[in-house]
């Protein structure tokens, strides 16, 4: 049981983490903090945190778990300066969707402070953002990666784990390293395919788009200050994916000049099976 969650970053991950533990009774008592006075009164008013506090200092001060969900790019500065109020012991742990950046920058300077740094990656989300598009069932039944620094503690691991457990997700630990090679894979590429297939069709086109552009280009609909903040923080891992996709899309474009249909079908083939596969 957490006694005080700290929720800093009320939008949809932050958000639906409050209602996600709201639903769970796993956590008494749901402090909420947000840079931005409206995102932080709606989430007051669509009962995401008990209450509202207008500086990160009285966000932090009485929690025993803090979690940061604001742009990936903010995450480091934020815990550092928040560390700086918490009381000892107190674990602070993330959503950012990028680890190896975050994790570099906060773990030599979190050493002798008070908080522990447990990384973590919801693989939950969805296209809009802010508050209102938050939901308590986001996390059920899907994953949390937890990237544990050399120095994590056992029990902290722990104290992280089973919160995410009591909203629903099933855990996996992986280095943050490793973590943004496979996700620049599985999410930002994907996300970097989408906008730019979207961006490619003129006004004219939008009348003549039906199911297979709208499965294909979903994500293109997801804020571009948030996505080209996670590109930036994962620019080597994703520029390899991006290789390996322009490399794919070339056998594709050289069996059509080739006319070597079998070829491509070959090609389809494989890629409908991996398909198949995903939920
Ligand atoms: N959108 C997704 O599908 C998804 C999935 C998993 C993880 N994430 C990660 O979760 C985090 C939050 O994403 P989101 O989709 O909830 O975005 P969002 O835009 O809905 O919410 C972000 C919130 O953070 C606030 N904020 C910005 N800077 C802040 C600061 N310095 N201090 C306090 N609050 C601040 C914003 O005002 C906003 O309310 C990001 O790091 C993102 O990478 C997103």
């Amino acid at each position: 049981m957490v006694e005080t969650l700290g929720l800093i970053g009320t939008g949809m991950i932050g958000g639906s983490i409050g209602l996600a533990c709201k639903k769970a009774g796993h956590v008494k008592r749901i402090i909420g903090y947000d840079t931005n006075p409206e995102s932080l009164e709606a989430s007051k008013a669509l009962g995401i945190c008990d209450s509202i506090e207008y500086t990160l200092e009285d966000a932090v001060k009485h929690a025993d778990l803090v979690i940061f969900s604001m742009p990936v790019h903010s995450i480091a500065e934020e815990i550092l300066q928040a560390a700086k109020y918490a009381r000892e012991g107190v674990v602070f742990t993330d959503t950012g969707s990028t680890k190896a950046e975050i994790c570099s920058l906060v773990k030599e300077k979190i050493k002798g402070l008070k908080p522990v740094f447990v990384p973590a990656h919801p693989i939950a989300g969805s296209e809009k953002n802010g508050p209102t598009a938050a939901h308590a069932e986001l996390f059920k039944g899907k994953l949390t990666i937890l990237c544990p620094l050399e120095n994590t503690p056992a029990w902290a691991l722990d104290k992280v784990a089973t919160f995410w457990q009591g909203m629903g997700a099933r855990i996996e630990k992986l280095s943050p390293e490793e973590h943004d090679k496979i996700f620049a894979f599985t999410s930002h590429l994907p996300h970097l395919i989408a906008y730019a297939l979207a961006g490619l069709l003129e006004p004219k086109h939008v009348q003549f788009t039906a199911g297979g552009f709208r499965d294909t280009t979903r994500v293109a609909g997801s804020d571009p200050a948030l996505w080209a903040e996670i590109f930036k923080a994962n620019k080597g891992p994703l520029l390899e994916a991006l290789k390996g996709f322009q490399e794919g899309l070339h056998k594709i474009e050289s069996c059509l000049k080739s006319n070597d249909f079998d070829a491509l079908k070959n090609i389809l083939t494989k890629a409908q099976q991996f398909r198949r596969k995903v939920q």
